[in-house]
């Protein structure tokens, strides 16, 4: 089977850049993005390409490339899903807010709709993607629904989870460690996965591709992520224990991750994971370890989580004991929203967090980030309800100098490792702000040296002050 029309439901941090890099790489066929959000593909659809709505470094120029040759953006949902032989769902799974698996289980009801909708659209036979990341066994979720609602024709449901990490995801999806694959074992489970094979042999060279049953290629998505995100954990909480005996975490890391087996990579102490990936997908493999009754495997999983929340309510605590026990009043400027540099995405930050802790102790916040917008700052405070909107614009803003909102401030705390703050003049920012002048540095970006010998009082994680 050859593929010549691939659309893909869900225009998002991963819809968008994964089709833009297949658009690139396969000149042959025709890739349409779809969504519900209007606004959303009418700013993938606009003019000047810096304006998409994903900020990813080198994704404007793939986009520029593609776009109006065999890449489209649209909110024709049925034409696409009519026109291609290949679907992919990369819709969002947000953890349940509601009912059965409230806080833990992944909510599906946007992965049904879009079943639902190719089952009432199809007039032939479909390989149907799941990109999303998923609870293990949704594929015959999406079987079931597809062979009982479609019209008698034959869906075949692969798993393809997407490994891409933001801020790096172009050159993740042109250079992957490896494109996984799941599918029935079947002869027809065969052709499909090979059918998807073909599109990534474009570009991805064969031993990188990865062909598994569907279940495994779902819960290694799953594992891959917890694996990360335990690797974090681990390292946040001995960066406590360095606080407490003058080790010092950078060096430990270094230490440790010269060991091949352990490997250097993900051993960054920071004020805690973020991203719309680590958390969602723990407790999916939390709650699901549940539902089977395994309660030490939940246990064990829950425990990465505990431990991240508990990094960014310490970073929030060591700034109020820092500032006397009391921050009611007090200006602190937070360089950084985003959940990692190099992304305007701001879902599960750190930084969300720690703000919100500190506007309960009455503490004025003024935020810079280079690339999140004032509104999302808004909405992001909003959701978690802890106060009323007008509080949250009443003692928090948001500016566009970073030297400004550092202005008077009694602390300056680093809550993303945007580059950019490496460079900026801090001699000048610590004359303009109050004394003790404190920098609280969440991500250990800066030199502390220097900054001590400005005059700075320095909190870095994993260090003694
Ligand atoms: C999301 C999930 O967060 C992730 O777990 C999964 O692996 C892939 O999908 P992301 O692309 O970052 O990742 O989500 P998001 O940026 O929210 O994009 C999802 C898009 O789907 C949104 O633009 C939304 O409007 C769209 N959508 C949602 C539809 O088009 N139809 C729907 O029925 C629901
Ligand atoms: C992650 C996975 O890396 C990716 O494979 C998957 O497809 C989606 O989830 P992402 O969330 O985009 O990607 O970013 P990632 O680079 O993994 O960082 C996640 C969080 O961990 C960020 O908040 C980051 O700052 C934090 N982190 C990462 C650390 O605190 N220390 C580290 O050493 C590495």
């Amino acid at each position: 089977m050859k593929i010549q029309n691939i659309c893909c439901i869900g225009a998002g941090y991963v819809g968008g850049p994964t089709m833009a890099v297949i658009a690139k790489k396969c000149p042959n066929i025709k890739v349409t993005v779809v969504d519900i959000n209007e606004a959303r593909i009418a700013a993938w659809n606009d003019q000047n390409v810096e304006n998409i709505p994903v900020y990813e470094p080198g994704l404007p120029e793939v986009v520029a490339e593609a776009r109006g040759r065999n890449l489209f953006f649209s909110n024709d949902v049925d034409k696409a899903i009519d026109e291609a032989e290949m679907i992919f769902i990369s819709v969002n799974t947000p953890t349940k807010t509601y009912g059965e698996g409230k806080g833990q289980a992944a909510d599906l009801k946007w992965i049904e709709l879009c079943a639902r909708q190719i089952a009432r659209v199809a007039k032939g036979d479909k390989i149907v993607v799941e990109k999303s990341t998923l609870p293990v066994r949704t594929a015959s979720t999406l079987k079931d629904i597809l062979t009982h609602t479609g019209n008698g024709l034959s869906f075949q449901i692969l798993s393809n989870p997407e490994f891409l990490a933001e801020g790096t995801a172009v050159d993740d999806l042109m250079k992957p460690d490896r494109v996984l694959i799941g599918g029935d074992q079947t002869e027809e489970g065969l052709e499909a996965i090979q059918a998807l094979v073909d599109v990534y042999a474009h570009w991805v060279p064969n031993e990188k591709i990865l062909t598994t049953n569907v279940w495994s290629s779902e819960l290694s998505k799953l594992t891959a992520n917890a694996f990360l995100a335990q690797r974090v954990s681990s390292i946040n909480s001995l960066s406590e224990l360095c606080e407490h005996t003058e080790a010092d975490i950078n060096e430990v890391a270094r230490a440790i991750g010269t060991d091949s087996r352990i490997g250097p990579k993900f051993l960054k102490s920071s004020v805690g994971f973020g991203g719309s990936c680590f958390q969602k997908d723990i407790l999916n493999l939390v709650y699901i370890s549940r539902t089977y009754g395994l309660q030490e495997v939940a246990d064990y999983w829950e425990q990465v989580i505990i431990m991240n929340d508990h990094q960014k309510r310490r970073f929030a605590k060591k700034i109020i004991n820092s500032l006397y026990n009391t921050v009611s009043g007090k200006k602190i400027a937070f360089l950084g929203w985003a959940f990692k540099k190099d992304t305007n995405d701001t879902r599960e930050s750190a930084a969300i967090y720690v703000a919100d802790h500190l506007l309960n102790e009455q503490s004025e916040i003024e935020i810079y980030d280079p690339k999140v917008k004032k509104e999302q700052i808004y909405t992001d405070l909003d959701y978690l309800g802890s106060r009323s909107s007008e509080e949250n614009r009443a003692n928090l803003s948001v500016g566009t100098d970073p030297y400004k909102i550092c202005e008077g401030a009694h602390a300056v705390a680093i809550l993303t490792e945007w580059d950019e703050f490496k460079s900026y003049d801090w001699q000048r920012i610590y004359d303009s702000m109050l004394k003790p002048a404190h920098v609280f540095d969440g991500r250990n970006l800066l030199d502390k040296q220097a900054l001590k010998t400005i005059g700075f009082q320095v909190h870095a994680i994993g260090t003694a002050d």
